[in-house]
């Protein structure tokens, strides 16, 4: 298909994830029939400019002294200019191509405003591409550089201070990189992250894709269980889908139950350990059913790890729709619902056993918070590592 009509295409996706709440991966499915590089070319785009989007459309507002562009005149735009952003595809081709898909859906009219436009940008594109804030930056700005709402960026900057907000967003700001974790075997202390430059391309050695947040994440917590237990011990992996979690403790020779309530997420978690061959050390199961046998309900393991669901703040790079479709100013939702989670899941911890609770997101009110109700117990160790992941041990 020509490149200008997956643009209407990637403008048509990029509203529906906007207005319909929807993830990316979930508005992909509805290309299933096109090409796998149409597919490729279409979630770039997509994804770099929800990335950027709080950028565009500062620099989209900044030029156009008339009513902001809307519809397909304003998505198109928007792609062009966080692709002009981004990637280094000369400027003229960027432009040429969204003047015919705009002058195909919208007519002349616009494609003349939209030149105009692109004109003005690709005029100064170094200039953005250097775009910098200072600690006296106005908070809109900010916002707009960060690119999430100001409710966001607000919090973000009071929670991280200036070098921590810069460095974060930096990082969150470029297309993420595809990390594999191997297989052990050997020394999993020092096994080094794998790089996968064009996803997962089937010849690589065992393991599964992990971003390096969550293998440090995972080494933490061997660390942390090889202090109190020799191996194997017993795991219970309370949101496990799709598997990190359980995956690298099986690799490490533990042996556990891996649940999750979402019957949607649990095939990829029962792909993962049958391809891995981990069905003797993983045993699966859907939480609500799980529950209801009576044979689960004496059960007590060494380590019970609460990988909760949460806010993502921290993984707006890999998820970045995600910074345009929740409400910052209010998390506390996500807290009452880790609370709950982390006091379902607390009756099958042993008596020495150690809880862990772990979430990936940028903010104290979740990474913190969610500690058991139980007066009895407290956090005796605590890790952060990239992607914003934070992880909190508690024992008796
Ligand atoms: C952060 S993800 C887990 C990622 C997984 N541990 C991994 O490393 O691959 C959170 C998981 O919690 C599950 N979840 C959502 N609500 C839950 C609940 N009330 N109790 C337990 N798990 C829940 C979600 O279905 C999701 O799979």
């Amino acid at each position: 298909m020509e490149r200008v009509k997956l643009r209407g295409i990637a403008a048509k996706l990029l509203g529906q994830v906007l207005t319909q709440n929807s993830s990316l991966d979930h508005a992909m499915l509805g290309l299933a029939d096109y090409s796998v590089q149409e597919r490729a070319q279409v979630f770039e785009w997509v994804s770099s400019t929800l990335r950027l989007l709080g950028r565009a459309e500062w620099i989209l507002n900044s030029l156009s002294d008339r009513k902001k562009p809307s519809g397909n005149l304003g998505k198109l735009l928007k792609i062009a200019i966080a692709q002009l952003l981004s990637q280094d595809t000369p400027s003229a081709l960027v432009v040429s191509e969204t003047l015919e898909a705009i002058k195909k859906l919208e007519g002349k009219g616009p494609a003349g405003f939209a030149n105009a436009v692109l004109r003005k940008v690709s005029d100064r594109r170094l200039d953005w591409q250097a775009w910098t804030i200072t600690e006296k930056t106005g908070r809109d700005e900010i916002a707009a550089w960060a690119s999430v709402p100001r409710s966001f960026s607000d919090r973000a900057w009071n929670e991280l201070g200036f070098d921590q907000f810069i460095k974060f967003f930096e990082s969150a700001n470029q297309r993420p990189k595809t990390w594999y974790r191997k297989l052990g075997g050997g020394d999993l202390s020092r096994a080094e992250p794998l790089l996968l430059e064009r996803g997962v391309q089937g010849n690589e050695p065992p393991g599964f894709v992990q971003d390096t947040g969550n293998q440090q994440l995972c080494l933490w917590v061997s660390e942390v269980v090889r202090a109190r237990f020799s191996a194997p011990m017993s795991f219970l992996d309370w949101c496990a889908a799709p598997g990190g979690k359980s995956l690298d403790l099986a690799d490490r020779g533990h042996i556990g139950v891996a649940l999750d309530p979402n019957e949607l997420r649990l095939p990829r978690l029962r792909e993962n350990v049958a391809r891995l061959k981990f069905q003797d050390r993983i045993e699966i199961g859907h939480t609500p059913t799980w529950l209801e046998q009576d044979k689960n309900k004496d059960r007590r393991f060494d380590l019970v790890w609460v990988d909760a669901p949460c806010s993502a703040s921290g993984i707006i790079g890999r998820h970045p729709e995600v910074r345009w479709n929740r409400d910052w100013a209010d998390l506390g939702p996500y807290v009452r619902e880790q609370r709950g989670i982390v006091d379902s899941a607390l009756p099958f911890l042993s008596e020495n056993g150690i809880l862990v609770y772990s979430v990936c997101s940028i903010f104290r009110e979740e990474r913190d918070v969610a500690k058991p109700a139980h007066q009895k117990f407290e956090a005796f160790t605590s890790g952060d590592f990239s992607d914003g992941l934070r992880a909190l041990a508690y024992s008796r």
